[in-house]
Formats: C-alpha cells, structure tokens, sequence
C-alpha cells in the first residue's frame, strides 16, 4: 500500500510505500477510492492540532470498498462500498463525546493513504446517488454541519440562519442543509465570487466580513436572524450578537479566526441569547445526515480532486483559504 506520511511537523509529507494490512480478528481493510481534506489535517501537519504525534498519515474522510475481512467478520461485506465514520469512541451520551472519543487520522493512521484497516463498525453504506469522490467529502464535515444545524441549533424550516465563512467545508454544508430544509440563509465570506456562488444555490444573500462594518450593513439589509451558525470566531464574534434576534441561537463548531475579543454580556443576558458548542456528531446523527442527503438527493460540492503523491498541493490550497468546497484526494491512484 501507499500511504502520505507527517514524518515531521511542518514539513511536506512523503508519499511512501507500506506492506499492505491484513486483517486480524474483528477488522477490515478498506481499498480507498477517495480521502478529503479538512482543516483538521492542515493543522496537524503545523503542529497546531492538541496532542499532534509524528510519524502520522492524517485524513479522517474516505471511501472505498471492503477489499479483506478478518476472522469473526462476515465475509459477504467484501465488495461492498463504504465510507468510513471518523468518530470512534463517542460514548453512551448524544449530548457530548466521552473521554474516549477519537477521530480518525492521528493518532490512529487515516485515509491520505490506498488502504485502511478499521472495523466494520466504522463503516457505513454510501448513498447511491453519489460517486466515491462525492461520499469521501462527507464525514467530518456534513457531519459537523448536521449537528451544528439541527441537534443543536435547532433549525426550523421558514427560520433565518446566517452561516459565517462561506468558504469552509462545514459552513457550506450547513448551507446547502438549511436551504434544502427550507430555512431563509445568509451567508458571511471574504470573496464576492463564494457568495454568488452560494445565492446561486438557494441563499437568499450574503455580506463581506472584510468590510470593517459589515454586521452593521448586515442587519440594516437583512435584519436580525434566528440562528447563526460560526466556526470562524476572531474578532468579529462579538458582533454575532447584534445579528441575532430575541432569544436566538449562537452556535460554535470552531475558531479558524481566533478568540473572540470582548463579549457583550449585557447584550447576552438581555437578549436572552443562547451561545452553544458542537462538535462532530454521534453515529445517529451520521446515519440521520446520510438519510438526508438520500433523500434530498444532494450533492457535496468539490472544489478540486488531487492524486494522492499530490496531497501538498492540496494542503496548500486549504492554507490559503482558496477553495469552494471540499478539496479531495484519489487514493485510487498511486
Ligand atoms: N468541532 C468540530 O467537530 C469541527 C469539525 C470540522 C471543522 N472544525 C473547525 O471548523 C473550522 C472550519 O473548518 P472547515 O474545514 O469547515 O473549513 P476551512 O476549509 O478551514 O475554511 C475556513 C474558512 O473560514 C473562513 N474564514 C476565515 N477567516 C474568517 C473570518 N475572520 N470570519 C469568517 N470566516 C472566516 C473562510 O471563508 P471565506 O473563504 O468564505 O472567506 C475560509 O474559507 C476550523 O476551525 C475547523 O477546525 C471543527
């Protein structure tokens, strides 16, 4: 098998050669078609990731088909297309992660490589209607949009939702989830072309957080909304709290900008707002985003496919911020 390789932080990986796996008692391998990018994997190839530890393949999306299964596995799951859950370990709690919790691609070798060996547990049935490219750009992050969205952010259909960073891979799924559950979205970005884009998908609008007074133009335009759903935080976050009505919901699944610089108590408390966290989701909720995107028959948007030997440049392109959708690697290809 072939495998990108973190050997050291901050340096390019190397695309190297492993002996294939085999699987033991209770595991699978995987031949993988398809491994996508999220800014998980950019992090920890900086150091930048709690608890990063090298030598390490990052990668924690991907799709495949079972290729060998070990003793005690039902051996008819050979040939079947999959892709993988990166979450292991949640626990018995859907509300949070227990101390086990895990993602898959550091410490545990992830998908940035031809092979993985998981366990037929971490695998699931990939919708139909999308190819293995397509199936590969959705677990960390619709995953992350689902919940963000819907467990915690309790989106209704007719609801006004500003969803911050259009250019991210969460935010655009949050996006593409809430216009098809019927919610009226905004959408926040530093690039005039993304927001076109996501208008051209269903949004009803979108603002340029570069503009020093954007939030002010915000609500003087579209006025206040319901739900904001934010994974840049920075020093913008503050305004967040004008934008969101009476009683409505901040929710947080990252902080790409930085800490926030000064919250508005008062404005906390007096609007009776509610800023709340999310991380990931439970392999309920990956299950209930797959049904989704079934039966709405989306489609993830990809921005661009690498070969796997070309996986730098696509950590390049996520460093810059350049990308619209999801940046993908064909692991089929070596
Ligand atoms: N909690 C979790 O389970 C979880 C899961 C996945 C990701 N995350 C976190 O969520 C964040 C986004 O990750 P991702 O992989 O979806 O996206 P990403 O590819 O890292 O995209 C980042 C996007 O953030 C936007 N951005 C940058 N600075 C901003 C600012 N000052 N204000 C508003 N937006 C800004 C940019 O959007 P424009 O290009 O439109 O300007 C950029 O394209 C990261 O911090 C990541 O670690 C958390």
């Amino acid at each position: 098998m072939k495998a990108l390789v973190l050997e050291e932080l901050k340096q390019p990986l190397q695309l190297q050669e492993r002996p294939d796996p085999q699987p033991g008692p209770g595991e699978v391998v995987v031949r993988l078609e398809a491994a996508a990018l999220n800014r998980r994997d950019y992090w920890i190839t900086q150091g930048l990731y709690p608890g990063t530890t090298t030598p390490t393949v990052p990668g924690s999306d991907g799709a495949g088909v079972v290729s060998a299964t070990g003793e005690g596995v039902d051996a008819g799951l050979q040939g079947a297309k999959v892709l993988v859950n990166p979450s292991k370990g949640w626990g018995d709690d859907p509300q949070a992660q227990g101390g086990d919790f895990e993602v898959l691609g550091m410490p545990a070798d992830g998908t940035f490589a031809t092979h993985l060996l998981t366990t037929p547990e971490q695998l699931l049935e990939r919708p139909a209607h999308l190819s293995a490219q397509e199936a590969a750009a959705l677990p960390i992050a619709a995953l992350t949009a689902w919940r963000a969205l819907f467990t915690q952010g309790k989106l209704q259909a007719g609801q006004r939702v500003l969803i911050t960073g259009i250019g991210g891979g969460v935010a655009l799924f949050c996006a593409q989830f809430a216009i098809a559950a019927g919610a009226e979205v905004y959408v926040t970005s530093s690039s005039e072309e993304k927001i076109s884009r996501v208008v051209e998908m269903g949004a009803s609008g979108g603002i340029n957080y570069q503009d020093e007074n954007w939030a002010r133009e915000f609500r003087a335009r579209h006025g206040q909304v319901h739900l904001i759903v934010d994974g840049a935080g920075g020093k913008d976050y503050a305004k967040l709290l004008d934008l969101a009505r009476t009683a409505g919901r901040i929710v947080n699944y990252g902080s790409t900008a930085g800490a926030p610089e000064r919250i508005d108590l008062f404005r906390l408390f007096w609007k009776q707002l509610r800023i709340i966290g999310s991380t990931m989701g439970t392999a309920e909720e990956l299950e209930a985003m797959l049904e989704f995107i079934s039966s709405h028959q989306l489609h993830p948007v990809i921005d661009s496919t690498y070969a796997l030997r070309d996986g730098n440049r696509a950590l390049d392109c996520m460093k810059n911020h350049q990308q619209f959708g999801k940046l993908v690697l064909d692991c089929s290809e070596s």
